[in-house]
């Protein structure tokens, strides 16, 4: 591969399973005026540094249209709904609010606007959910305590100033106000997660840095609850994980390990599951040539642009397709339509292992609807086939939930989400197979092809919500 930086590869050689210091020469600090501590308002920031203010912003504006081929962008209006793109999960994520409104992301400004107008009931687990979206989060936490995960979500909403109840991720929540330093301030998630990986935050690099600023929200979480099912934490599950190789494996291991993880009852199978959301430090830090290169998010996410006479990173953090692979050409030589074709491979291969799987699923699905139902009417199931074939769903499951919540579409580690997605088809087979077999022991003549009945779960979401084309049916690979 050409490369710009002969430096990047010989530290890549150098910097095995830890980042260093690969990325390219960094943007120009300006000496700074003072910024009085615990300033949250950007604005304050913002007269001290205009630049990265002022793209800081620019995330409000809409992504542009046509340049990412599944981040469509939006012009102005429609956010992107994922339940239309896959109508598989309509019908797997039916029980919660999940299964009514799951969109595609936006730009950061939007963070928590996006969340109060997202459909009320995914909002349920109330002030635990503001921990990715607000400023005032860590502050929040230390000061309520509990209280602060369990109170209901606008009764924490209203314990933020009032200018600042549609203000999303900031510039305190990844700076240190003094020096511009970059810095975690959620101690009270990712902190006690790195310390599971066995990680001394201290001794973090500033490239380390440079990626986990984002992994304070770019991950999966847990919310544990108690007894009354009321919030009681937010924590990350990597359990037995290594920094370096947080793997799907464990994640599933621990969220299976305790009843009370169980977020949702899916209501085709009646089965109480716990879910997975943006694993996007996960995917990316367990293996991938880019991790292991030492690149990090902000690399490809905040690439260096000039403004004026400053050279600043790009405040405004979107798709690199969507920014003309700016950021890939600070260390790769080819063209623009080459690195757009090697994605789009990556992306497209993916995105048919993950229908493909997601199918499969969906049809094991339908079979326990069906087994529940013979069941109910008094046909005997033989337990020891149905226990096997829940666990094979499940462990399917949360494999494809996990690349599906993952928003790169397998760009950030295209041959795990290979791999994850493989186990994925190959777990779904083993439920259909022995879910069949249990059906056919009791007596009960079931059709080669399972109607889904898509459209049951995709049109009733609600007037706003976009109707199901039955032309989309036509993705079923079976
Ligand atoms: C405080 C939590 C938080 C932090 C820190 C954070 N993000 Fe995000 N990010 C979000 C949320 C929430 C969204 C979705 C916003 C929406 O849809 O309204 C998002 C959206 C995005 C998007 C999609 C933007 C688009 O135009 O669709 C990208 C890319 C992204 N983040 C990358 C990063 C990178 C890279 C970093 C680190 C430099 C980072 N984020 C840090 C919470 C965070
Ligand atoms: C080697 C470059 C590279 C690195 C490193 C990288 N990303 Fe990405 N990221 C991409 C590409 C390419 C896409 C796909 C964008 C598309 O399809 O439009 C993407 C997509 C995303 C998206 C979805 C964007 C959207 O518009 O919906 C988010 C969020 C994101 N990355 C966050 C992160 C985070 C967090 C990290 C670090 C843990 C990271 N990325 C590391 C290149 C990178
Ligand atoms: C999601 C995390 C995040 C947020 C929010 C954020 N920054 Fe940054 N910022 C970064 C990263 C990453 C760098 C690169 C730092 C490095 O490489 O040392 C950076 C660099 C900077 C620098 C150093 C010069 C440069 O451009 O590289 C300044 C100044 C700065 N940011 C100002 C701001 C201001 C002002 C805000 C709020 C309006 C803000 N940042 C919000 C992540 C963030
Ligand atoms: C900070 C430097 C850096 C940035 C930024 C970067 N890359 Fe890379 N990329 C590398 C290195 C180093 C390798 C490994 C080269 C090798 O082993 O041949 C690599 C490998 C690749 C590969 C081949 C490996 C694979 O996964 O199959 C592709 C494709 C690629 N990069 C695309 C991109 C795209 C697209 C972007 C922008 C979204 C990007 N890169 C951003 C440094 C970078």
């Amino acid at each position: 591969m050409k490369m710009k930086l002969l430096a990047t590869l010989m530290a890549a050689v150098i910097c095995g399973a830890m980042i260093a210091a690969c990325s390219p020469p960094k943007a120009e600090m300006v000496k700074g005026a003072k910024i009085p501590d615990g300033t949250v308002d950007p604005a304050v920031w913002g007269k001290a540094y205009p630049e990265e203010y002022e793209t800081w912003k620019n995330t409000a504006d809409p992504t542009p249209v046509g340049k990412s081929k599944y981040k469509k962008g939006n012009d102005g209006g429609e956010t992107f709904d994922k339940l239309s793109e896959y109508p598989f999960n309509a019908l797997l994520f039916n029980g919660w609010g999940f299964g009514i409104e799951y969109n595609e992301p936006r730009g950061h400004v939007h963070m928590l606007k996006d969340q109060l107008d997202v459909d009320s009931s995914r909002v349920k687990a109330g002030g635990s959910c503001l921990t990715c979206k607000t400023p005032y989060a860590p502050a929040l936490a230390e000061k309520y305590g509990v209280d602060y995960f369990s109170k209901p979500y606008k009764e924490v909403l209203n314990l933020i100033p009032k200018e600042h109840q549609e203000l999303g991720v900031s510039c305190i929540d990844c700076h240190n106000n003094r020096d511009m330093t970059l810095r975690i301030s959620r101690g009270f998630t990712l902190g006690k997660a790195l310390k599971k990986l066995g990680v001394d935050q201290t001794k973090m690099t500033n490239q380390d840095m440079r990626t986990l600023v984002c992994a304070q929200c770019h991950v999966s979480y847990v919310v544990q609850k108690n007894a009354e099912m009321k919030s009681q934490d937010v924590f990350f599950p990597w359990d037995e994980s290594k920094w370096g190789r947080i793997t799907i494996e464990n994640i599933i291991k621990k969220i299976r390990s305790d009843k009370s993880y169980g977020e949702w009852t899916q209501s085709v199978t009646g089965f109480k599951l716990a879910f997975i959301r943006h694993p996007e430090f996960e995917m990316f830090s367990n293996n991938s040539v880019h991790w292991m290169a030492g690149v990090s998010c902000a690399d490809c996410h905040m690439p260096y642009i000039k403004v004026g006479s400053r050279k600043i990173s790009d405040h405004r953090i979107m798709s690199p397709l969507k920014n003309d692979f700016k950021a890939c050409q600070q260390c790769h030589a080819e063209s623009p339509e080459w690195l757009k074709n090697q994605v789009i491979a990556i992306q497209d291969r993916a995105a048919s292992q993950f229908i493909r799987s997601g199918y499969a699923l969906a049809t094991v699905a339908k079979l326990f609807e069906l087994t529940h139902k013979e069941q109910a009417a008094g046909k005997q199931i033989d337990k020891e086939l149905y226990d096997k074939a829940k666990d094979h769903y499940e462990e399917g499951f949360y494999r494809n939930l996990f690349f599906g919540a993952e928003n790169s579409l397998g760009f950030h580690n295209p041959t795990e989400a290979m791999r994850i997605l493989g186990d994925a088809s190959m777990h779904a087979a083993k439920a259909e197979g022995l879910l069949r077999q249990a059906l056919a022991k009791a007596g009960v003549n079931v059709p080669v092809k399972i109607d889904l009945e898509l459209s049951k779960y995709t049109n009733n979401r609600g007037a706003k919500k976009l109707m199901f084309n039955p032309k989309q049916e036509l993705k079923d690979p079976f």
